[in-house]
């Protein structure tokens, strides 16, 4: 049984990172979609709501679970028994900071790989930055995301400026 892992920040999940997950997971048998708890970034969302909304946007996915993760990744690859991890690669920009990266995770970890989808040409300049600029300034971002987390997003902001009032 091939179980892979799709580690990230999804701060918020987009279509693109959601294309990806549907792909991967008629590449494997299990793909878990693991959130990053990482303290050092500023989050619009908190880890327990990126994992919920990831949680209903795969649910059609049988083979797809969500959780999260602390410290090396491939610790958490090698608690869940996987041998893989995937990640999306939109342009050639992103692609010395992936290979650093999968490099460093397979001299700890020899026996985890890592697999690279391309990111289908429609979502090759999103990410979740642009999502979060795009609506911090009122902009439509229904082709980023779906109608939940589009909700959702404009809730959080809505409410982070009423706190600041
Ligand atoms: O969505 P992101 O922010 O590009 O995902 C980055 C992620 C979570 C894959 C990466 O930061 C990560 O794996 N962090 C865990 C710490 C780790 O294992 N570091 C060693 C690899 S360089």
């Amino acid at each position: 049984m091939t179980t892979a892992i799709y580690p990230g920040s999804f701060d918020p999940v987009t279509r693109g990172h959601l294309d990806i997950i549907e792909r991967a997971s008629r590449v494997a048998d299990r793909l878990i979609v693991s959130v990053l708890i990482n303290s050092a970034k500023n989050p619009l969302f908190t880890v327990e709501e990126r994992v919920q909304l990831l949680r209903e946007e795969t649910a059609y996915l049988p083979n797809v679970t969500v959780d999260s993760f602390d410290g090396l990744l491939v610790e958490h690859a090698r608690k869940h028994g996987a041998h893989l991890i995937v990640r999306g690669l939109r342009a050639v920009t992103d692609f010395e900071y992936e290979l650093q990266m999968s490099q460093t995770n397979r001299k700890i970890a020899p026996e985890v790989d890592t697999i690279f989808f391309t990111t289908s040409l429609e979502y090759a300049y999103l990410s979740s930055s642009t999502v979060k600029e795009v609506a911090g300034f009122g902009g439509d971002i229904s082709a980023f995301v779906t109608p939940q987390v589009e909700k959702a997003v404009f809730a959080k902001i809505a409410a982070g400026r009423n706190k600041m009032r």
